[in-house]
């Protein structure tokens, strides 16, 4: 985990519009230079990567600005264009998503499941493009703040983990969980860049509009779209604690439906292990311990034993 090395498809570079950031190359868990500042990636480059089996690339925290933006219009860009198909849409949506769900371990390569839930978030994700109006949902938040759609598939990758271990589920409510969870903070598109970017503590003002978001995510999906109620419960519950202390309602435990209560837990665990620069992460251990002591009441005890059997690398068992 750590610091954020953002994924980029070398199919989805244009040349001509990309910014100027340095280019990595992922070996293992490490990152090696290909192309410095100053030098434009070519047409070439992207042919010889592509048939040496480079798919993707990385760009450094350094250059976080430079790539989120770019991002951004990108997604805008795939967004607007009428003439693409969904599931092509889906495929790039895909595409550039399935590289971050890497960093929610800090040694993926000692999961023994971490290609099965790989898989599983490529399956939910395609199911996703064969509903255009979850498609564009995604797409939405991905357009207008690329990082909260980064979290987003994170926190439904997890929950899907938890999920499995902690649950029977069949495939249909899984989709359910997946969905609910890719989609919980949709209610950000109506919150300012301003305070989704905004580095320093929200006014009493700024926090208002921000705790909206969940009530207006529901709303708007309700409205809009046929996801199932499962789906809608996670995004208006996942801001509620277990003690009563959470938003919008107060709901306090058993209230609070399990797979909204599962969501707040990786939605927790998420925002403290990944690194926005601003602030450092940290790692599994001690964002599990923080959970379990200083946030202890907020959050379903049971659960969270669950979510250290899967992070926290050094805990036997959940995966033989
Ligand atoms: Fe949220």
């Amino acid at each position: 985990m750590g610091e954020m090395y953002v994924p980029v498809n070398i199919e989805s570079i244009q040349p001509e519009v990309f910014p100027d950031v340095a280019l990595y190359i992922r070996s293992g868990d490490k990152y090696i230079l290909y192309k410095s500042h100053g030098r434009n990636f070519t047409q070439q480059d992207a042919t010889r990567l592509l048939g040496n089996n480079v798919e993707v690339l990385f760009v450094s925290p350094e250059d976080l600005e430079a790539i989120t933006t770019y991002m951004e219009t990108n997604a805008e860009r795939v967004l607007q264009d009428d003439t693409l198909q969904a599931a092509t849409k889906g495929k790039i949506i895909y595409q550039t998503s399935i590289n971050f769900v890497g960093d929610l371990f800090e040694h993926p390569e000692k999961v023994s499941d971490f290609n099965r839930s790989k898989r599983l978030v490529e399956n939910l994700l395609q199911y996703l493009s064969s509903d255009p109006a979850c498609l564009n949902s995604l797409e939405n938040v991905m357009s207008h703040n690329y990082y909260t759609f980064v979290h987003s598939l994170q926190v439904a990758a997890l929950s899907v983990l938890l999920h499995r271990e902690a649950y029977l589920l069949s495939h249909d409510e899984m989709i359910d969980v997946a969905i609910g969870t890719l989609l919980h903070d949709f209610g950000k598109i109506f919150v300012s860049q301003e305070i989704l970017n905004k580095e320093g503590k929200l006014t009493p003002a700024e926090m208002e509009a921000y705790r909206k978001h969940p009530e207006d995510g529901y709303l708007y999906l309700k409205a809009n779209t046929k996801i199932s109620d499962i789906s809608l419960g996670i995004v208006r519950y996942h801001h509620e604690r277990n003690n009563g202390k959470g938003y919008p309602q107060g709901l306090k435990g058993p209230a609070i439906a399990r797979s909204a209560q599962a969501a707040a837990i990786c939605d927790v665990y998420c925002t403290l292990t990944i690194d926005r620069t601003c602030r450092k992460a940290l790692s599994s251990s001690i964002a599990v311990g923080l959970m379990k002591q200083e946030m202890k009441e907020a959050f379903n005890e049971k659960l969270l034993d669950v979510l250290e059997g899967i992070v926290c690398a050094d805990n036997p068992a959940q995966f033989l």
